[in-house]
């Protein structure tokens, strides 16, 4: 049974001691929540992985960073390699958003190299992709994505895709208020898991969680984590407060 996911993506958002505060928050608000299958994320920047992997250690709550280099180790100013991130006990990464893309020139070539670093290093893999509003507009959307997960992921064999997981994130709908409807998230969703079906065997497509992303609050999680092919979201802006962060987890 594949799992739900709410996963919360910082961006370049608190320092050491709002971290420690949100941490604290997070813990108190979750306790007693009966989760069963569902999985709490939060990734906070690189600064302040290792204060949040220790304080939740012993909980449910799970940290990822939110990118890495695809070099092993090396003459890279300012980088961060898997092996830095496993150290500090963080056991997922996140790789491909829409920003990295668009301000830090990652391709979906760079992507297939970082993907295969992370899982040399054993780390899980949180995938983003998603069409800009000009390939909606043009109706290139499906085509758009199909390229994004094949040109990254499907060289990877049915076993490594048991440590992805695929996050939809529609570049129009991310920090702008403007959210997918539910049936645009779920004809995505279903395209994506119909796209991994005829790659793999169905254990494949069965089991990858797909995430969507872009403008969730608590106010529409309901609605969008209720799609059949939707088993959470990865949230920005609204991940940033414990409340909001607790209400989408409840949402789920
Ligand atoms: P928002 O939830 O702020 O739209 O951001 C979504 C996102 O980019 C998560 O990675």
């Amino acid at each position: 049974m594949r799992s739900k996911i709410v996963a919360g993506n910082w961006k370049m958002n608190k320092t050491y001691g709002e971290t420690k505060k949100f941490v604290n928050e997070l813990k108190d608000a979750v306790k007693g929540l009966k989760l069963k299958n569902t999985r709490m994320i939060i990734a906070p920047p690189f600064t302040n992985l290792q204060k949040a992997s220790k304080k939740t250690k012993d909980t449910r709550i799970e940290v990822a960073a939110q990118n890495m280099h695809q070099a092993e180790s090396g003459a890279y100013t300012g980088e961060i390699s898997a092996s830095m991130i496993k150290s500090v006990h963080v056991k997922t990464v996140i790789l491909g958003h829409s920003e990295r893309r668009e301000y830090f020139g990652e391709t979906n070539e760079l992507l297939a190299q970082k993907v295969d670093t992370a899982l040399k290093n054993d780390l899980e893999i949180i995938f983003c992709f998603g069409e800009v509003l000009e390939d909606r507009k043009d109706e290139n959307h499906f085509k758009v994505v199909e390229e994004q997960i094949r040109k990254a992921l499907f060289h990877l064999t049915s076993d490594q895709w048991k440590k992805i997981i695929l996050a939809y994130e529609p570049v129009w709908a991310i920090g702008t208020g403007e959210t997918a409807s539910p049936e645009q998230a779920q004809e995505m969703h279903a395209f994506i898991r119909e796209l991994v079906a005829e790659r793999y065997i169905s254990d494949v497509s069965e089991n990858v969680s797909i995430l969507y992303g872009g403008s969730v609050k608590p106010a529409n999680a309901k609605e969008i984590f209720s799609q059949e092919d939707v088993d959470g979201g990865l949230i920005g802006g609204a991940a940033l407060n414990a409340e909001d962060f607790t209400a989408l987890i409840k949402a789920i």
